[in-house]
């Protein structure tokens, strides 16, 4: 992404916020995972998507029409001594140079400047609730301000993510490119995985796969994977990966990437041998239907859940059909009766976070798809074991098939292009490396 790309966002935000305003966008906080141990530092997206910086401790403060610099950065000061432990630091002056600052301070001065910006402007935009050590100091400032008496303090305090989350929603060329990268490492990956998959293999060796696949890529997981055989197949967010896979079982495999801060979110399901039961098979084409009915719903016009109508009409169409749901389509679909076997949407927006931010909803009304818009397309039908109701031969099937979309001028495009994805492309792919 070229300086110019986030000096081009940081001048959008400035002008929906207008002159007279601040806003305050911290970076993420480093966090521990035990003792001294952290977690892979991941830059805050929102912050991110306005400066290109990805240190910690870190603030931006944009302030439209402020003569003394529009843009500023509190960082962290270099520190030769802490950089031979923990890497380089770009520092004030680096931030200046590189990141397009019109003018940077250590972070250890933030009390001593912020306050004064603030009392400045008459509106405050900042996203209250995300980081609280931060919004502590806010209310602090403004607190201190306040007893100081004859200072001025702001007149309103507004949530930026509206505006913001409104820019990120939409995506542009380069942020396409990224996307599309992130894709096709999460289809290579799982091209991979199905190739190797056979019974008596673990979950976690599958798991391998993927991230053997995204790391010799340069990427990382956009998400922790979900590696679920037989049973597991059926637990939405199953994360423990550690079962043996048997032959007979299905797979659910969900495990996207990371690339360039751009997430991929990917689900194949298929035979651990290579070859669906009946049963499988039958749900796995009703799952498969519904993937195709929301796709055909994917362009501009069309509105957000229309995709999700779409999928809910054939998923309970096929569930009445195999004898699981009885009675009126309407009825059926009017009363959720397909709800315990599809219990989550046919996708979300996607971008720098998985579920990425943006509206669903204007004003009451589902948002109409417009050119740029990036989704996933994952309808799933879940018959976990011991579902009431349900004879036994259906038990422990779940299928997800999950695909990545960006809205063109014309209709869609694929971004996960090259994945099997009817039964019979599956079953040729699944262990056609395995040993
Ligand atoms: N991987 C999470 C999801 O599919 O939404
Ligand atoms: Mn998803
Ligand atoms: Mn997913």
């Amino acid at each position: 992404m070229s300086p110019r790309e986030f000096s081009r966002r940081r001048r959008q935000i400035m002008r929906m916020i207008g002159k007279g305003s601040v806003a305050l966008l911290p970076a993420a906080p480093a966090k521990v995972r035990n003792r001294d141990v952290e977690y892979y530092y991941r830059q805050d997206s929102d912050f991110y998507y306005l400066t290109g910086f990805a240190e910690p401790e870190a603030v931006l403060v944009l302030a439209p029409g402020r003569a003394a610099g529009e843009v500023l950065m509190f960082c962290r000061d270099r520190d030769l001594e802490r950089e031979t432990w923990d890497g380089a630091r770009a520092g004030p002056e680096g931030v200046v140079a590189d990141f397009g600052a019109d003018d940077a301070f250590p972070i250890t001065d933030m009390d001593d400047i912020l306050p004064g910006i603030i009392e400045q402007c008459e509106r405050v935009y900042y996203n209250i609730g995300m980081h609280t050590e931060f919004d502590q100091r806010l209310i602090g400032w403004v607190a201190a301000l306040r007893e100081r008496g004859g200072a001025h303090t702001p007149d309103e305090f507004i949530g930026l993510d509206h505006l913001l989350h409104d820019l990120r929603l939409f995506k542009s060329r380069p942020e396409i490119t990224k996307l599309r990268r992130a894709a096709k490492i999460a289809v290579t990956a799982h091209n991979r995985a199905m190739s190797l998959c056979r019974p008596g293999l673990h979950e976690y060796e599958i798991e391998a796969e993927f991230i053997h696949e995204f790391r010799r890529q340069g990427a990382r997981l956009s998400y922790l994977p979900i590696v679920g055989s037989g049973p597991n197949s059926c637990v939405l967010h199953y994360h423990a990966n550690d079962r043996r896979m048997e032959d007979g079982d299905l797979l659910l495999v969900d495990a996207g990437c990371e690339f360039g801060y751009y997430a991929s979110d990917v689900t194949r399901t298929y035979p651990v041998n290579g070859r669906f039961t009946p049963e499988q098979r039958a749900i796995y084409d009703i799952v498969l239907e519904a993937q195709t009915a929301a796709f055909d719903q994917i362009a501009p016009g069309n509105h957000w859940n229309d995709a999700h109508v779409a999928a809910v009409r054939v998923i309970t169409l096929g569930l009445r059909a195999i004898g699981l749901l009885k009675g009126n389509l309407r009825t059926l679909i009017r009363t959720g009766a397909y709800r315990p076997f599809f219990m989550h949407r046919t996708g979300h927006w996607l971008g720098m976070d998985v579920h990425d931010v943006g509206d669903y909803k204007v004003s009451d009304h589902w948002r109409l798809l417009e050119r740029g818009m990036a989704l996933t397309v994952e309808p799933g039908i879940y018959i976990a074991p011991g579902t009431r109701g349900v004879p036994k031969r259906w038990w422990g099937i779940g299928v997800r098939i999950e695909d990545d979309v960006v809205v063109t001028t014309e209709g869609h495009e694929l971004l996960t292009d090259g994945l099997p994805r009817t039964a019979d492309e599956v079953e040729a792919a699944v262990g056609s490396r395995a040993s």
